[in-house]
């Protein structure tokens, strides 16, 4: 039995049909890895963020613009905001300022990822630190937890995996 013809599309092709310059800060979606531990992760999810048509809130620690500059490679990185002082505190004012504050977390009140809709307002998906999860001062503010549901031995998946499958489904391309 033969399947259908499966033409992968060239690298030149997938060139034409993205965008030739980095759209500006549509601010709309805001990935939010308060705690990061981990380089690696921030150059993943940044790169999400540009696939999706997201921004990407980190804290100006000491390493992280060079983590972030190391890990990303696209020619147009995705649009970075950097967070001043207590993450807490800057969640508390997106809040304030009107944007809906998405918990990804193992949580029991979480809804599963399946039942989550697309953003419908500004949004901003909180991930927890790669080892404590979201601390408890910041899951006070959630509107929401989102839960990826998993079947194997791993309590967790990695955060910017995570961080991934949620932006997807709240640009609605999932
Ligand atoms: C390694 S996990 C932390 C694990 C766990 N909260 C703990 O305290 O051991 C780091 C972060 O990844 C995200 N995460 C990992 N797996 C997840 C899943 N299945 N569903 C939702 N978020 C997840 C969450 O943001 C979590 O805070």
């Amino acid at each position: 039995v033969t399947g259908p013809q499966i033409r992968v599309r060239p690298s030149q092709e997938l060139a034409r049909q993205r965008r030739s310059r980095r759209h500006g800060c549509w601010n709309h979606l805001v990935a939010a890895p308060l705690w990061p531990m981990h380089g690696a992760n921030l150059g993943t999810l940044l790169r999400t963020c540009d696939a999706v048509g997201a921004c990407l809130a980190v804290p100006r620690l000491p390493w992280v613009p060079e983590a972030l500059a190391r890990g990303n490679t696209l020619r147009r990185p995705a649009c970075v905001h950097w967070t001043r002082g207590d993450p807490t505190r800057w969640l508390r004012e997106q809040q304030s300022s009107g944007a809906r504050i998405i918990g990804i977390e193992l949580a029991d009140e979480a809804v599963r990822l399946a039942d989550l809709p697309a953003a419908r307002q500004r949004t901003i998906a909180v991930l927890g630190h790669e080892r404590s999860g979201i601390p408890p001062e910041a899951l006070d503010l959630l509107d929401v937890a989102v839960e990826i549901p998993m079947i194997g031995t791993g309590a967790s998946l990695n955060v910017a995996v995570a961080g991934s499958l949620v932006l997807y489904r709240l640009a609605g391309f999932l």
